[in-house]
């Protein structure tokens, strides 16, 4: 029943990752996480999640502890709550609560909701214990494991944060059956990307199940997320701070970013990461270390879990410009990601403007 992660940290055991398909195990999980016998925990949650999830995740939690004050904050749905203004409202409720070190943050809901709490429970009090519950596609197979915090700061994005690991990931894959079809294909865009970046075997296992997953079969989606946190962990464990091979898990973020930035969000971060795969595959099929074949292929399967947009109206320039502007960049160099052949990427820092130029007129055109 389920299966389990475990992640290191600087070569030491540190949280679990626990894919189940309800939300029948999550105190009991909590329980085995540590000693400590919480007094006040905190469920952090949106508009959208909370007529959906948080009765039951009360409920369950209530049963297993019985002398627990539990109590909730929720904050309108969308990135525009990730900030400042929403941290320091859930600063006020913990205080007023008089939460303390002892206690716990449950971050219910997709990246926003987990990046915000992380970030909460990195600062209050100095840092205090939180769970991640991920209830969208890209928040099981990305945002929740890694330690990234954060929140955006004025027209910046994940400008303000902290590396701060959760003490606990738990997944349930029931959720996403009432997630919107745009929102798993988004959140596939990052799962075919360990396929392509870095497992060949998984790689090919997405290109044969496309009905299975599609259909959101339970045991497909846990081998999936299973999969894919499996390739996050591996990742974040030999690089945790991002200072050589984490960077290669922005494949696609480059370009992806830049067009995200010009939709001004409108446009999913999933969708612009796949336009940003595409521009990437195509920068490599020109170098000569990808083949066409190999570039027809990623094409293909993006386009099987509609992964890309059609994009309209977009400057070629204000991309280029956009790209200069991105946190992905060291120094005047750009840190792109490009691929040999499908399951091995590297960092390259010579990619010119034209090549650029080249790879967004072609996905202008498709
Ligand atoms: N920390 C990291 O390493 C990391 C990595 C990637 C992305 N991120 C961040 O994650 C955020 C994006 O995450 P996201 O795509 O999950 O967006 P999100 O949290 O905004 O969720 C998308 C929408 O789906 C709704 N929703 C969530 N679960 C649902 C469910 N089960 N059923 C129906 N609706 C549901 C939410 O209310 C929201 O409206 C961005 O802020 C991004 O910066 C962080
Ligand atoms: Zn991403």
């Amino acid at each position: 029943m389920g299966k389990d992660l475990i992640v290191n940290y600087k070569n030491e055991p540190c949280y679990e990752i626990k894919i189940r398909n309800d939300f029948s195990d999550l105190s009991k999980s909590i329980q085995m996480m540590n000693e400590k016998n919480y007094l006040r925990i905190c469920i952090v949650t949106d508009s959208v999640v909370e007529p959906l999830y948080l009765k039951n995740v009360i409920l369950k939690l209530s049963v297993d502890y019985p002398d627990t004050y539990i109590t909730s904050f929720v904050f309108d749905a969308g990135e525009s709550s990730k900030n400042l203004s929403t941290v320091q409202k859930l600063y006020q409720k913990l205080i007023q609560d008089q939460f303390d070190r002892n206690d716990l943050l449950i971050a219910l809901g997709g990246g926003v909701v987990g990046d915000l709490t992380g970030f909460t429970a990195a600062t209050y009090l100095r840092g205090i214990d939180f769970v991640q519950v991920p209830t969208t596609l890209l928040s099981q197979v990305d945002s929740s494991v890694g330690g990234k915090t954060g929140v955006d700061f004025e027209q910046y994005k994940n400008m303000v944060g902290a590396f701060y690991m959760p003490c606990l990931v738990y997944i349930n894959t029931d959720v996403l059956k009432t997630l919107p079809a745009e929102q798993i294909s988004s959140g596939m865009a990052e799962v075919i990307k360990y396929g392509i970046i870095r497992d060949f075997e998984f790689y090919e296992w997405l290109d044969s199940n496309v009905d299975k997953v599609k259909s959101l079969d339970q045991e497909t989606l846990e081998y999936l997320i299973y999969q894919s946190c499996k390739n996050k962990k591996e990742v974040v464990e030999e690089d945790p701070t991002e200072q050589g091979i984490r960077a290669t898990l922005n494949f696609g973020h480059t370009i992806g970013h830049a067009i995200e930035k010009l939709s001004h969000f409108k446009l999913y971060h999933g969708q612009c990461v796949g336009l940003g795969m595409v521009a990437a595959a195509y920068i490599s099929m020109k170098r000569d270390i990808v083949t066409e074949g190999e570039f027809f292929t990623i094409m293909n399967i993006l386009d099987s879990y509609n992964v890309y947009p059609e994009l309209k109206d977009i400057n070629i320039e204000d991309v280029i410009s956009a790209t200069k502007h991105d946190k992905k960049m060291n120094g005047q160099q750009i840190h792109f990601v490009l691929i040999r052949g499908i399951g091995i990427s590297y960092i390259d820092t010579t990619v010119t403007d034209q090549e650029m130029r080249d790879a967004v007129e072609y996905i202008l055109s498709i």
